[in-house]
């Protein structure tokens, strides 16, 4: 008799093993002809009967369970599942505030940007802000046609079928007057009861329960099959909507009305109110309110109410002006510090990280959590063995607060920092200084390519969420790939999934079945096409971060002129003192060209013995306003230290490329620097190049094309009268146009307002076109 055939009772355990091995493969393959081939082998109930016998095996041995066990998988994995649907308008996220005066700090924030006076009135939305996923559903003539999760904000994925089972959620639209094509936003959510009742049922049934009812909510969302969806009463409130044929609303108050009688659900708690009181009286009365509901809130959502304002507002990079988040409180717990374990982290930065007995904050279970530093741990006297408070808000990482000295265990000692690193080279760990020569309390391995805990450590980054965003290629997978060899740098890893041998061998190795296999290929192979920005994230530039990267990447546009403008900016880069000078706060960059031009031309002066050197600045430098003298008096010091430092900062000024980079929005000298230094390295090059080969780079966005001023370079310089800096830079980039902070061949317009300086001078000398605000507006204005 074969195993296949001998009754569950009677199995040994390594028969028992063996036959959990040959399932999981089996079912495996099933799943993969059933799911991503639309062509299944067997019946639904023979199907049944593999899963059924698995898990009569696992019953009886559960030491056996395998990681890769069908029972642990809730559907199959995404990659192959859910087709992408591109969102037609973005699915932004929020800013978060924490505090009143961050409230305030809003409301003060909206009345500069749009000039409004303290005398004028701002009406708000006060929404709760419901801890669901957020979703989006697209309406043809008031009928559903699509419905989508947020995904990474620009693709999500296509959950029709699932969206269709939501009872709060209209197939057709009731009333009239909706567009004619509408996406109708809002959160998907799970109530307590629901929750409590579907962890109850999975408790008894063996399987796995979920965390909280955001993670339940999103689990049921994202069933394969949608029957299981449909048994699970997951609710809907709508708040938002995206592409939309017609406008159906002047305020965020009367959309709300609308959606309302168009048949969705909107939450009861919202309210209108006005001005800065108003954002404070409606956070209190939510959180009043909040033990009372019968779904989980995590704060309250501030928007401007009047939608012609919200437009005028726009977007910061993925969040929007006119809405904030107020989150509640973090949660606090107390748990045990077991260890204390040292990160290497990929620019060799060394991070300390708190191992703790697991506990539950805010429904979370956390295991880990950062101590930043050496000096952290020193100030607040962390010991191995303490009680510590956690604290976890919102979806920021978990942080430990403090100690309990009463509860320090007796013996305990202060922490060692190691002063080498962890990886088997065993560098030593360096404290970082700054350009100047100052102590920071970063410290790194200075080990750089050659320690294979940094390398780990950017391939981490580089297969993370934000970046490449990998499915199926964790950390426990690429430390075992990067021990075997196979994944050295980012494009092996692009080079492996094409590797017919590679593949064979991993199937054949414990763990991997030949679903998870196929899974991890198709992850990687839908990176292949890659946005520009995450592209230039995904190489873990020190100081490159996702703002960053964005904006490198509308600017350049294309991989090839980013790669080329950094090869040459790294030839030309700026040295340590000119950027130093040009990161001085309280420096401007008028402050900084006016030392380069004076160390320059090095002209004698008679300066009185005995005058300060702030004094003496201001003789010499006429151009320098007193908050620069100031900075520059604090800074340096003398009149000695502050020559040399002029001169050697005009030694070290930057080519035209590295300027380029410099002066795209959002990046300035220091981080222009950090590309230049990678750029400039062969290993990088080369690894970059590796990269391409492996790649399609989507080029960024492109700009509207159809103004005035698409595709032009502006410079705004001087006061402007009719509406702030902020504004008018967010309209011409919402025109299509990109927005520099200096001035050079490549200014297309100078736009300048009253005290216009040394950038109107430059303007004229090179002969680029000077206009007012008021023709800018005009221009706008089409
Ligand atoms: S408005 C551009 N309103 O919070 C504005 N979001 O952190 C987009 N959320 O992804 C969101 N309740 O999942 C908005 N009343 C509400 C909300 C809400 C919950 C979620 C939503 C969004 C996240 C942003």
């Amino acid at each position: 008799m074969s195993l296949i055939d001998r009754p569950v009772t009677d199995l040994t355990p390594d028969e028992a093993a063996a036959e959990l091995a040959r399932l999981a493969e089996e079912i495996a393959g099933h799943d993969i002809r059933y799911h991503q081939q639309d062509a299944p082998t067997i019946s639904d109930g023979d199907y049944d009967a593999l899963k059924r016998r698995n898990l009569e095996i696992e019953a009886r041995f559960p030491e056996l369970v395998r990681e890769d066990s069908p029972s642990l998988r809730v559907g199959a994995a995404r990659a192959a599942q859910f087709s992408a649907v591109i969102h037609g308008v973005p699915m932004l996220s929020l800013d978060n505030a924490f505090a009143d005066e961050e409230a305030i700090e809003f409301d003060a924030r909206i009345r500069r940007f749009l000039r409004l006076g303290p005398g004028e009135l701002v009406a708000y939305t006060a929404e709760p802000k419901i801890d669901g996923l957020s979703c989006s559903i697209r309406y043809e003539k008031g009928q559903l046609v699509q419905a989508a999760t947020r995904g990474d904000g620009r693709v999500g994925e296509d959950v029709t079928a699932n969206v269709r089972t939501i009872a709060d959620v209209p197939k057709a639209l009731a009333g009239s007057g909706w567009p004619d094509e509408i996406e109708v936003r809002g959160e998907v959510y799970l109530s307590h009861e629901a929750f409590a009742a579907l962890n109850a049922a999975a408790a008894e049934a063996g399987q796995k329960t979920y965390a909280n009812p955001r993670n339940a909510a999103a689990g049921s969302l994202r069933q394969i099959d949608a029957r299981i969806t449909a048994s699970r009463p997951l609710s809907f409130f709508a708040y938002a909507w995206g592409i939309h044929s017609a406008p159906f609303a002047a305020t965020q108050w009367e959309a709300l009305g609308k959606l309302a009688a168009w048949g969705f659900s909107t939450t009861p708690q919202s309210e209108r109110v006005e001005n800065a009181q108003g954002l404070l009286a409606a956070y209190q009365q939510m959180e009043a309110v909040r033990p009372h509901l019968a779904y989980d809130i995590d704060g309250v959502v501030y928007k401007v109410d009047r939608l012609d304002w919200q437009q005028r507002l726009g977007f910061v990079t993925r969040t929007p002006r006119w809405a904030i988040a107020r989150k509640f409180p973090a949660q606090r717990a107390r748990t045990i510090l077991e260890a204390i374990d040292i990160q290497v982290g990929r620019t060799g930065a060394i991070t300390p990280v708190a191992r703790l007995q697991p506990v539950t904050v805010g429904g979370v279970v956390v295991e880990n959590a950062t101590l930043h530093n050496a000096d952290e741990i020193a100030r607040k006297d962390i010991r191995v063995g303490d009680t510590v408070v956690l604290q976890r808000a919102g979806d920021v990482i978990p942080q430990i607060v403090g100690v309990v000295p009463e509860e320090r265990p007796p013996g305990a000692e202060p922490f060692a920092f190691p002063t080498h690193c962890p990886c088997p080279l065993h560098t030593p760990i360096a404290k970082e200084t700054t350009a100047a020569g100052a102590e920071t309390v970063v410290r790194r391995c200075t080990g750089e390519f050659a320690c294979p805990f940094q390398k780990l450590a950017h391939l981490r980054h580089f297969v993370s969420r934000r970046a490449f965003d990998i499915e199926g290629l964790g950390e426990k997978q690429l430390t075992a790939f990067s021990e075997r060899g196979w994944i050295a740098e980012p494009a092996d890893i692009f080079r492996l999934a094409r590797d017919p041998e590679k593949i064979a061998e991993l199937k054949a190795t414990e763990g991997y079945g030949e679903l998870s296999v196929a899974n991890l290929i198709a992850g990687i192979d839908a990176r292949r096409d890659i946005a520009l920005d995450r592209f230039i994230y995904g190489l873990g530039i020190r100081h490159v971060g996702e703002t960053t990267s964005l904006a490198l990447a509308r600017h350049f546009e294309t991989v090839e002129t980013f790669v080329t403008t950094a090869k040459a900016a790294s030839e030309q880069t700026a040295g340590p003192m000119f950027a130093e000078l040009s990161d001085l706060d309280g420096l401007g960059p008028t402050a900084v060209e006016a030392v380069l031009a004076f160390a320059r031309a090095r002209q004698p002066m008679l300066i009185p013995p005995d005058i300060s050197l702030e004094e003496h600045l201001r003789l010499a430098i006429p151009k320098l306003n007193s908050k620069a003298r100031a900075a520059l008096a604090a800074r340096f010091g003398d009149w000695a230290s502050f020559e040399a430092a002029a001169a050697e900062a005009a030694a070290g000024t930057p080519g035209e490329a590295f300027v380029e980079v410099a002066s795209v929005d959002a990046v300035g000298v220091v981080a222009a620097r950090m590309i230049a230094e990678f750029f400039g390295e062969d290993h990088n090059r080369a690894l970059v190049d590796n990269l391409l080969a492996e790649l399609r780079v989507i080029p960024a966005e492109r700009p509207k094309t159809d103004t005035a001023v698409a595709g032009k370079t502006i410079v705004f310089t001087g006061a402007l009268e009719k509406m702030t800096r902020d504004e008018a830079k967010a309209q011409a980039e919402a025109l299509g146009a990109k927005v520099s902070g200096s001035v050079s061949k490549k200014t297309d317009l100078v736009v300048a307002g009253p005290g216009a300086g040394s950038k109107l001078a430059e303007a004229t000398r090179l002969g680029v076109q000077v206009i007012t605000e008021d023709d800018w507006l005009a221009l706008v204005a089409g």
